[in-house]
């Protein structure tokens, strides 16, 4: 997981409490729901994701399950791969947070994609965990369900 600072700007701290939960209590709290993080299609929803540090960790966890089942095959990688992919959701009040997120997750797939299949990745997939992610962590309020721009439309109405 990247090891990043806890505290962005003491505004945001005021603002938005954002104080971000270090490695060690992220893989700690994870570990009291570990049989779920190794579920492949389990869903997690983190309604203040921050930059991602339980969403990342979730992914490698799901991708480690998938990597010891699928690795010899490239079409069940992806197959299970998007899946884990697709039962991930976040949201987050600050707009670059969301975006850091989305990205963070990607760069995780797309590395590990690369590192097993190397030339052979395909386009397709990575454009498919591009869209799931745009779709599934999302900027917003998670308290009144609404985009902090287009403040009277619900985001779970947004296209
Ligand atoms: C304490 S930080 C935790 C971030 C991350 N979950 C972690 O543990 O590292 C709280 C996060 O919630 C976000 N946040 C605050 N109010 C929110 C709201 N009403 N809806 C969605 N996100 C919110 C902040 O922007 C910040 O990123």
């Amino acid at each position: 997981m990247e090891n990043q600072g806890q505290v962005k700007s003491k505004k945001r701290v005021t603002d938005h409490g954002e104080v971000y939960t270090n490695e060690r209590e992220v893989k700690a709290m994870l570990d009291l729901v570990k049989d779920e993080t190794e579920r492949i299609e389990s869903r997690f929803l983190e309604p203040a994701c921050g930059n991602g540090n339980f969403l990342a960790e979730v992914l490698e966890r799901k991708l480690n399950v998938v990597d010891s089942r699928y690795k010899r095959s490239q079409f069940q990688w992806e197959r299970y791969s998007v899946l884990s992919v697709s039962s991930i959701y976040g949201v987050d009040i600050l707009e670059d947070n969301a975006e850091e997120c989305r990205n963070r997750l990607f760069n995780l797939y797309k590395s590990r994609y690369s590192s097993h299949f190397k030339d052979k990745c395909q386009e397709d997939c990575l454009r498919s965990i591009r869209f799931l992610l745009n779709r599934n962590i999302l900027w917003g309020d998670a308290l009144d369900f609404t985009n902090p721009v287009t403040v009277s439309t619900p985001f779970s109405r947004q296209v």
